[in-house]
């Protein structure tokens, strides 16, 4: 089962890297939960953004890269997205590269897909598997730029009258984390890894 080969003289066997880039901690929660649940089915590393330098691709089967949505972008991607283009093609043509986000909208709103899709070309698109797990907000985590965009958006939601809803969910923080939204994204690197 999975890859076997040689690359810069090292094995290549059902290794993951799981990168993750978190200023509040739900995307970290939630690498973390997909580590454990991987543990005993492949190795697993576990890499914070702040070291992602450290990473060398060339020794993985398969890479996931994990971020928090900031404003529809999903924090850290646009580096992740440079490394993609260098990775080794068994990685690129294969299937085996795979995003999550994590946000304050909820899975099923209408928006979901077309706020991952804007964070990728067609090609780089083609070339990943992403998935949305929704996580909620943490203004006691928050930085003072963030908190500072924030009330701004609850200003223009109060202003535009509309969206009473979407006021109420930004309107403190919450918390709709759930170790079983990780099934999917863990599915996926166990079959990723048997490719
Ligand atoms: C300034 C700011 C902008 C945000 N923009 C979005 C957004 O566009 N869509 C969304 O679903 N959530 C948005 N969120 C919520 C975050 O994506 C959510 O809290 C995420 O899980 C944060 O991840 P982290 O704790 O790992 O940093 C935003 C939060 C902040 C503070």
């Amino acid at each position: 089962m999975g890859s076997q080969m040689v690359e810069d003289g090292k094995k290549v066997e059902n290794r993951i890297v799981i990168i993750y880039c978190s200023k509040t901690g739900f995307t970290k929660k939630y690498a973390e939960w997909m580590k454990e649940q991987l543990s005993g089915k492949m190795s697993c590393d576990l890499i914070p953004y702040k070291e992602r330098r450290k990473v060398r691709f060339g020794e993985y089967d398969t890479v996931l890269f994990g971020g928090g949505f900031h404003a529809g972008q999903i924090n850290g991607l646009k580096w992740f997205k440079a490394q993609m283009q260098k990775l080794p093609a068994r990685l690129r043509q294969n299937g085996k590269i795979a995003v999550f986000a994590t946000g304050a909208m909820p899975a099923e709103a209408p928006d979901v897909e077309k706020s991952m899709r804007k964070n990728f070309t067609e090609q780089e698109w083609a070339q990943v598997k992403t998935f949305y797990l929704p996580s909620g907000l943490c203004y006691e985590k928050m930085g003072v730029g963030d908190k500072l965009m924030m009330s701004m958006f609850r200003a223009m939601l109060k202003e535009a009258k509309v969206d009473s809803k979407m006021q109420q969910i930004v309107a403190h923080s919450f918390d709709v984390t759930r170790k079983e939204a990780t099934v999917p994204v863990v599915e996926w690197c166990v079959h990723a890894a048997s490719r």
